[in-house]
């Protein structure tokens, strides 16, 4: 039985990957920032799992917070075997976190950077540690521009170029954390799930939304994709792979660029430094 963390397991793929792995008997530690929604979930699941799901709140549009729930769990496990970092949105609005950052780089990116981070121990005491990010094929028309991380410095907002911002660093940062985890017993792994029928799309335009819809894939599809990630014995030698569901791995050179990797990296570090 593996102790496993899914944040954002409320719903779409995080909650359909918690399916799969309480079916498969496995401690599941479910990471939501809505109670209430992480307790309709946790009726589902505990129906069909033996053991009884849990719950942490974690709220990655808050620095303070994600350190309060690292925290926590740091006091509840003494490992972690896996660490699902899924939770995401799009907004269609430009929003600023509680830190003042962009909301996707925030919420999608710095928060689990910050969450991984403090995790980090609880991965290292477990015989085998695997970490894995939902990054998205939205990352080949990312860019990495330190001056727009704060809301405040943004003039002109669009919605896709800011999503796709957050999971091209949710990319680099896993590339990242791959070579500094290399030799160790913790991987870090991303993939695209795949164009997928969840509730990410809800605040897109209508229009937006029915040609998004035409390629849809059910949750179930990215889910068996995880759950090998994180449990199959062939994942368990690879390190600073990007998989994906649906289209080829294709990755942008900047994804791929490791001196951008290890700024982004520096960078946020700076960023974090009165959190780390
Ligand atoms: N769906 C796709 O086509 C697609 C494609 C490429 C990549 N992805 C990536 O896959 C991941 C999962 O997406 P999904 O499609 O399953 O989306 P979803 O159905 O919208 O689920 C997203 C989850 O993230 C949680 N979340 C949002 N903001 C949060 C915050 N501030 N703190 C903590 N949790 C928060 C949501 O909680 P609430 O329920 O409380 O809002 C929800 O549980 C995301 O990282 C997304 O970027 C998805």
């Amino acid at each position: 039985m593996k102790n496993i963390v899914i944040t954002g397991a409320n719903a779409g793929i995080g909650f359909e990957t918690a399916q799969s792995l309480v079916s498969a008997g496995h401690r599941v530690i479910l990471a939501c920032r809505n109670l209430e929604k992480a307790n309709q979930a946790k009726i589902q699941l505990d129906a069909i799992g033996k053991e009884p799901v849990e719950i942490i709140q974690l709220d990655l549009n808050s620095l303070q917070q994600v350190t309060q729930a690292a925290h926590e769990l740091i006091n509840r496990l003494d490992h972690i075997d896996v660490l699902i970092n899924n939770a995401g949105l799009i907004n269609t609005q430009l929003e600023a976190t509680e830190d003042g950052f962009e909301k996707h780089f925030g919420v999608n990116y710095l928060g689990h950077f910050l969450w991984t981070m403090k995790l980090l121990p609880l991965l290292k005491n477990a015989e085998q540690g695997r970490i894995i990010h939902l990054s998205s094929i939205a990352h080949l028309g990312g860019t990495i521009n330190p001056n727009k991380f704060k809301a405040e410095n943004i003039k002109h907002f669009h919605t896709f170029p800011y999503y796709a911002n957050s999971k091209l660093a949710n990319l680099l940062f896993s590339h990242h954390l791959a070579r500094l985890l290399e030799g160790t017993n913790v991987t870090s792994n991303a993939l695209h799930p795949g164009v997928v029928d969840s509730e990410l799309y809800r605040q897109l335009p209508k229009y937006q939304y029915m040609f998004v819809s035409l390629v849809l894939i059910p949750p179930s599809k990215p889910t068996k994709l995880i759950c090998e990630m994180a449990l199959d014995s062939k994942w368990a030698n690879k390190n600073g792979q990007y998989a994906s569901v649906q289209t080829p791995a294709f990755q942008s050179s900047k994804a791929k660029n490791t001196a951008l990797a290890q700024t982004l990296f520096d960078t946020t570090q700076k960023l974090l430094n009165s959190y780390l």
